[in-house]
């Protein structure tokens, strides 16, 4: 008979807890056994659990019947040990271990479970193991130190966001999952409906028209830790299925919800890293942020700016005179100590430059005092004087030069390569950089759709002051919302609503929604709207991007427990999967391609 697991088995401490105020006294562990080395006739194991590892000693001078028995133990296999902790003998103790002073002499042990031979090596830090494998076998991989701590980081920001917004308060409220499509911009996931046949439910991609009615329900106050489902091109920090923290305040202008976002994030970063970040948030409108670094998500750790450096070259006899004539832009991009980029490095650069979408990209070095690039035959005293002045170019430095009949593209190409510069030339400083980008442009050109399309969604209330262009100059029309960015990240973005029928009806116009397409997707807000609506407005955070920020992870499949990979599956469960014939004969769905 094996033995049972009673309670003479249960642990005393945890595998990370034994110190040396626990020499000489009786343990009982129980764990994972993680490595095991044979060293001259003795078996030392390291018993693993979530809070670390303790060694562990069968010595067949001591127990040669325990050592004997330990002789079958592998990796993974489910211990519980008992023994008396001692110090380890001077000169074995290790220092990188939390318990490394101690070790556990056994008495007695019981396999609680073998395990097979697992598909990789846990806890090794020396093995990189391929994702596809790690996702396969999560579980395992979330039996490991990183994974454990990312997860427990998760849990202590979402207990911290909780607390945070009830106190201040904010009350929870679980909104549908099935529910109609919320316009989000990406595709939906659909569900069909068995007892509806030919109808479909969508899966929420934000619970935005939700969190509104809540505040025409008088709620006042809206958090919630939200499920949403995106159909989108997957990314390092994308995922179909996310997690916001998403909330809706009534009664506010956007400093009030700027100003709770602000305290939450400012104090939550302090409580769960001891971070301080100094307050206020700086903000940058949209337009600054895109004319400075190239980016509506700049970020501020790389200590670079851009500038504009068309006057330059205006009216001159060179060859971006005419693009300048007609509009267009010249931007810079200073890199201080750039004179000692070789050639092939700056050609590497434009080549960048050249993915990213460029024609082209000039440069200038200053090598001992003199003026060095292709366009330098193009520039009298005066005009280099100026070039210096505005980029404040010094002995040394590297000047990009991008020229482009759009203003925006030149931004966003420059922008990539100062992002590029930052990562390659290591300017990243390490630190955190939190920055508000407002003033959105309210509405976008679609070129594959041949109409405006709304930047955030269509319930963005436009900035007063821009009403007048709604009709005549769409594009101009800037909007009250904005987006906080950590460290280059969009963390979070919201606005304030319109809660005014007319100008509800005006942004529909704009965007080419009839009155009945309008009704026909959002009827149900537009009436909810129309029976007493406070100024409402809000705000969500991507929880999944704000923890992996929190963990220094890479992606945010590192702090998910069962993420999918970047085709959208779910290699542990196999999702999504075939399903049976006589399933969609129920669903009323029949597919029109073959299977694959
Ligand atoms: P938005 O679409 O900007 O706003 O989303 C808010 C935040 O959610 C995160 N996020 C994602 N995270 C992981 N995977 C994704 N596929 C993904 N998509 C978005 C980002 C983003 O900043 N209803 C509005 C909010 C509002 O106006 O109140 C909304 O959903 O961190």
């Amino acid at each position: 008979m094996a033995q049972r697991y009673d309670a003479s088995w249960k642990r005393t401490l945890y595998c990370g807890e034994p110190k040396l105020e626990h020499a000489g006294k009786e343990v009982v562990l129980n764990g994972w056994l993680r490595t095991r080395r044979d060293l001259g006739g003795i078996i030392f194991i390291e018993l693993w659990d979530k809070t670390g590892v303790t060694q562990i000693v069968f010595n067949p001078e001591l127990n040669a019947a325990a050592h004997e028995k330990a002789g079958s133990l592998r990796s993974e296999y489910v211990l519980a040990v008992k023994g008396i902790l001692r110090k380890r003998p001077d000169g074995t103790e290790n220092t990188e271990l939390e318990t490394g002073q101690v070790e556990l002499v056994v008495s007695d042990f019981m396999v609680l479970s073998p395990s097979k031979l697992p598909p990789f090596e846990l806890d090794n830090p020396n093995v990189t193991v391929n994702e596809d494998l790690r996702l396969k076998y999560r579980y395992l991989d979330l039996r490991q130190e990183q994974m454990q701590k990312n997860l427990t980081m998760r849990h202590e920001v979402s207990r911290y966001t909780r607390n945070f917004f009830g106190d201040n308060g904010f009350i929870e409220v679980e909104t549908p999952m099935f529910t109609k499509s919320t316009p989000e911009g990406a595709r939906d996931y659909l569900v069909p409906s068995r007892v509806n046949p030919g109808r479909f439910y969508a899966l929420p991609q934000s619970p935005q028209l939700f969190k509104q009615l809540l505040m025409v329900s008088g709620c006042d106050r809206y958090i919630q830790i939200a499920r949403c489902f995106r159909d989108e091109d997957l990314r390092a920090d994308r995922q179909p299925e996310f997690t916001q923290i998403d909330l809706e305040m009534s009664f506010i202008t956007e400093e009030d919800i700027m100003s709770m976002v602000e305290t939450y994030l400012l104090t939550l970063y302090k409580t769960v890293l001891g971070a301080d970040i100094p307050a206020p948030v700086p903000r940058l409108t949209w337009h600054e942020a895109m004319n400075l670094y190239g980016s509506d998500k700049p970020d501020l750790r790389i200590p670079m700016a851009m500038t504009d450096i068309a006057e330059v070259f205006a009216g001159g006899e060179n060859p971006f005179a005419a693009l300048i004539a007609s509009g267009g832009a010249i931007k810079g991009l200073r890199l201080p100590g750039g004179a000692v980029l070789s050639r092939k490095e700056i050609a590497d650069l434009e080549s960048y430059a050249k993915e990213s979408g460029a024609k082209g990209m000039a440069n200038f070095q200053i090598k001992e005092g003199e003026l060095k690039g292709p366009l330098v035959k193009f520039l009298d005293e005066a005009r280099i004087a100026k070039l210096k002045e505005i980029t404040e170019l010094e002995d040394g430095d590297a000047l990009f030069v991008m020229a482009d009949s759009s203003w925006r593209r030149a931004c966003e190409i420059l922008g990539q390569v100062r992002l590029e510069l930052g990562r390659s030339r290591g300017l990243v400083e390490d630190t955190w950089k939190f920055v508000w980008v407002t003033e959105f442009p309210l509405f976008e050109w679609d070129e594959e759709e041949g109409r405006f399309s709304a930047v955030h969604h269509p319930f963005t209330a436009p900035m007063d002051e821009d009403m007048e262009y709604i009709k005549s100059d769409p594009g101009r029309v800037r909007s009250r919302a904005y987006d906080i960015v950590i460290n280059g990240n969009e963390v979070g973005g919201g606005s304030i609503r319109i809660h005014d029928p007319a100008m509800q009806e005006s942004v529909f116009e704009a965007l080419n929604f009839t009155p009945e397409a309008a009704k026909e997707r959002f009827g149900f807000l537009l009436e909810g709207l129309s029976f007493g609506t406070p100024p409402h407005g809000g705000l969500a955070l991507g929880l999944d991007r704000l923890v992996m920020l929190i963990c220094g992870a890479k992606s945010i499949r590192e702090v998910m427990a069962f993420p999918k990979n970047q085709k959208a599956q779910c290699l542990m469960t196999g999702a999504p999967s075939h399903v049976e014939n006589k399933q969609l004969e129920d669903l009323s769905v029949s597919l029109i391609a073959p299977e694959a």
